[in-house]
């Protein structure tokens, strides 16, 4: 009975249709799938804080309803994220209490400050960009609810990424220091915006068994490719350098060389030593307990409900 269970969930795997939440699936693929879909709907929560910093100090109140927007977009995402995790059997208030003891992990991107309003710019450009070329094949994942989640996910990411590009050529048609102000975001977010996509993958434990159950549909260094080549010409005509001296067009490859992110750097991010990690979790903490009252209000007008009906 187990071997024609795992013989149906090869068949379909191979024949790239969509497992469901009521599909049997190793105990492995359901375990990896929480893992991924729950770290990146913290990423999105997290994701939060570096542009909300910005609202309240918005140079325009264009510039502060499309930043409002945003932010809230990425609370929605979260949201779609944990509900794709509970379908696995995954329990949201059991993910969060993971993520604020530091037991599961957020995108590194984020633990990086955002010192001037150029930085809203440049996550849009650069951050939102990357998120839109990892995301884009996951709407193409085996497992149907993160697809279907990522679908409609990724038709808001085209509007963050739009937006800051837009924004950085306002600016860079604007002053000299404006001008300088781009460059400055730039040079600062670019190598981690390439450490978003993982690992290189001869160091991505994860990577060869998630494109097997093609939960991956690309590996870490074929995204990070992807990303690179579509961005440097958004540069060239944004009228920005990128931070790389070895950046430069292989006729032969037919894709851009660039230089080796700073894998070390990475690794202390991702063990909590990054400029932000501590603010980042403390802020997401005291968020969690300020709203302990709302949960306790909500279960309790639940039960009276279901005492009432009940009766
Ligand atoms: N930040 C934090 N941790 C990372 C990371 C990053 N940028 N890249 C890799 N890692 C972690 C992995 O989680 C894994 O650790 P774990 O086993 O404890 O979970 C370890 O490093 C090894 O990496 P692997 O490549 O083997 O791990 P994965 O196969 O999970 O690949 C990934 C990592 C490419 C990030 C993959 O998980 C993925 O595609 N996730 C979905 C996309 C996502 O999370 N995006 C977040 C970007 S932010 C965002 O989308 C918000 C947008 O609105 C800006």
């Amino acid at each position: 009975a187990l071997a024609a269970l795992e013989q149906r969930f090869a068949r379909t795997i191979a024949a790239d249709h969509r497992i469901e939440p009521r599909d049997w699936m190793p105990d492995a693929y359901r375990r990896t799938l929480i893992r991924q879909i729950a770290q990146h709907a913290h990423s999105e929560i997290i994701g939060m804080q570096p542009e909300g910093n910005w609202i309240s100090r918005a140079p325009s109140l264009r510039r502060k309803a499309i930043l409002l927007a945003k932010v809230q977009d990425e609370a929605g995402h979260g949201l779609y994220l944990y509900a794709a995790t509970e379908t696995l059997g995954a329990d949201r208030a059991d993910l969060t209490r993971k993520l604020i003891e530091g037991r599961q992990r957020y995108s590194s991107i984020f633990n990086y400050p955002t010192l001037t309003f150029a930085d809203v710019g440049v996550i849009g450009w650069l951050v939102d960009g990357a998120a839109i070329c990892n995301q884009v094949p996951l709407c193409r994942t085996s497992y149907g609810p993160y697809a279907r989640a990522m679908i409609r996910i990724c038709k808001e990411e085209s509007f963050h990424q739009r937006q800051g590009y837009e924004l950085l050529l306002t600016m860079m048609s604007g002053t000299e220091q404006q001008r300088r102000m781009v460059q400055e975001a730039t040079d600062r977010w670019w190598w981690p915006a390439l450490m978003m996509f993982g690992p290189p993958d001869a160091d991505s434990p994860n990577t060869a068994q998630s494109m097997a159950w093609r939960i991956k549909r690309d590996t870490n260094d074929e995204l990070r490719q992807k990303f690179v080549d579509m961005t440097v010409p958004q540069a060239e005509k944004l009228g920005v350098t990128l931070p790389d001296p070895e950046l430069r067009w292989n006729p032969e490859r037919g894709h851009y060389d660039f230089g080796t992110p700073d894998w070390a750097e990475f690794k202390q991010v991702l063990a909590g030593n990054g400029p932000c990690n501590a603010q980042r979790l403390a802020h997401r903490r005291r968020a969690h307990e300020d709203g302990a009252w709302v949960r306790e209000a909500a279960s309790a007008y639940a039960a009276k409900q279901a005492a009432r009906a009940a009766a």
